[in-house]
């Protein structure tokens, strides 16, 4: 069964709500997934189990607060750890999502900057011509309507990861 992996780092919750939409949603598709939240300053040891997790998914989620206008530091850190496996993430299907205080907040230059490093991992990453088309952003708490994209980001994914991967 192919797996998703969903990481994510939030201080008030707002990302975190996105990200049990998210799962709701790959579930639905009958995949594995698994959800963790990076917690501020994460050590060695909690990153060497994320890197473990983003080896062995098929379908890997990061989502992150916009922090003047891109992610937190700790999903940047996990990103540039993850250099510990480069080349094992080629043809992973990837994904991103945020959650931001303005409108035009920067939360869609967060969102892209997470799919660059993707793209320099080789991952695969399918836009979305009907919503959101980089991948769900909320206005601090997410709405009903937020929620239903983040169910929707977590369903395309894992239809996209079950073709490849089974
Ligand atoms: C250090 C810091 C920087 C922030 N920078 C931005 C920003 O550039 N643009 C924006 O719209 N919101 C910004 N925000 C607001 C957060 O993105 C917003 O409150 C978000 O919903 C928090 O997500 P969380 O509840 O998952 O922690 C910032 C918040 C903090 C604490």
């Amino acid at each position: 069964m192919p797996k998703i992996f969903i990481v994510y780092y939030s201080n008030t919750g707002n990302t975190g709500k996105m990200a049990e939409s998210i799962e709701k949603g790959a579930r639905e598709e009958g995949v594995d997934v698994i959800r963790k939240q990076i917690k501020k300053n994460p050590d060695k040891e909690t990153i060497n189990e994320l890197i473990k997790h983003l080896e062995e998914a098929d379908g890997i989620i990061i989502g992150s607060p916009t922090y003047y206008g891109s992610m937190v530091s700790y999903i940047k850190k996990l990103i540039d750890d993850s250099f510990r496996c480069h080349g094992e993430l080629v043809g992973k299907v990837g994904a991103a999502f945020t959650s931001s205080a303005f409108i035009a907040g920067g939360n869609e230059t967060t969102i892209l900057d997470i799919i660059h490093a993707m793209l320099v991992h080789g991952m695969i990453i399918q836009g979305d011509s009907d919503t959101d088309h980089y991948g769900p952003a909320a206005i601090d708490e997410p709405n009903e309507h937020c929620l239903k994209t983040c169910e929707r980001l977590g369903r395309r994914v894992a239809q996209l990861t079950r073709k490849l991967f089974t």
